[in-house]
């Protein structure tokens, strides 16, 4: 007869997306994604480093979370910078105790522009901020959760761009988020015998400083709109849930997913 597994009770079962006791970083903090996110996880329990290159943008994503009841610290690092990662991830420890929760949402599109005429340093700048800098701090979060006995989570931001080809001038954007994609099933495959959990969040779009020069257009909002079954922009609530999902034991068993947060966009 094939052995009971030990199940948990219903008690027990409420509590899996709890982080109470648990130590998040979210890169990007300071921006429209990343503050969100924050304040959803401490919103579950968890205590908050927060991460983003412009140091005086953090102040409201520090007050929310402190404003829940939760530890926040905010500190000033360029993702695409190793030592300043490593530095970085050594202040959490030390501020902290430990890590569990790693979400790197800083990013950049850069400026869209046709391929035949993109400029190389842009493309450059882009992939540098959205794979080098998702490389770096899944790399040291990987590193402590490896340190610390295994477990924990790295939940990545790919992109609607990172499956789909778009008209819009994305040859740098999409080709980042495709590597982002592919450096999370990457990730999770090597550390899955470390109990890590790798997984991402593929957004379509939502209004922020970062599509501004989208919603200025509004021929491009039409496109994008078409290319959207719910024929809605995402709002920033709708990917708490998610990011919630992936950060607590209810995703105990969720590795190298991209979790599409699209409205339906890539569904057809
Ligand atoms: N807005 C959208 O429609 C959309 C769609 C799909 C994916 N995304 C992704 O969501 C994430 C967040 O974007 P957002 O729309 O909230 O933009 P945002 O501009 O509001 O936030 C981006 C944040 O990243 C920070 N950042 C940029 N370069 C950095 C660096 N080198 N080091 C540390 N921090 C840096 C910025 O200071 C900013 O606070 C990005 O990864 C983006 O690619 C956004």
């Amino acid at each position: 007869m094939a052995e009971e597994t030990p199940r948990k009770s219903a008690e027990e079962l409420k509590k899996i997306f709890d982080l109470t006791g648990k130590v998040a970083v979210v890169t990007g903090a300071g921006g429209t994604l990343g503050h969100a996110l924050a304040k959803g996880l401490a919103a579950f329990g968890a205590d908050v480093a927060c991460w983003d290159i412009k140091t005086d943008i953090m102040e409201d994503v520090v007050a929310d979370i402190k404003g829940l009841g939760r530890k926040a610290t905010s500190s000033g690092v360029d993702v695409t910078d190793d030592a300043t990662v490593k530095a970085a991830m050594e202040g959490v420890i030390k501020d902290f105790g430990k890590v569990n929760i790693m979400v790197t949402v800083a990013g950049s599109a850069g400026n869209r522009q046709p391929a035949e005429t993109f400029d190389i340093d842009e493309w450059q700048k882009v992939m540098n901020i959205n794979v080098r800098g998702t490389l770096l701090c899944a790399k040291y979060a990987g590193a402590e959760y490896i340190k610390q006995g295994g477990g924990g989570k790295v939940i990545t931001i790919g992109s609607v761009r990172g499956f789909l080809g778009h008209p819009g001038g994305y040859a740098a954007y999409g080709t980042s988020k495709g590597a982002v994609h592919l450096l999370t099933k990457q990730l999770a495959t090597e550390w899955a015998k470390h109990k890590i959990n790798v997984n991402a969040i593929a957004p379509s779009i939502f209004w922020t400083p970062l599509t501004q020069q989208i919603k200025n257009d509004p021929e491009m909002v039409k496109i994008f709109m078409a290319r959207i079954p719910m024929g809605r922009a995402a709002e920033l609530d709708d990917f708490v849930g998610p990011c919630v999902f992936l950060a607590s034991s209810a995703s105990d068993y969720v590795t190298g997913l991209i979790l599409s947060v699209d409205g339906g966009a890539v569904a057809g």
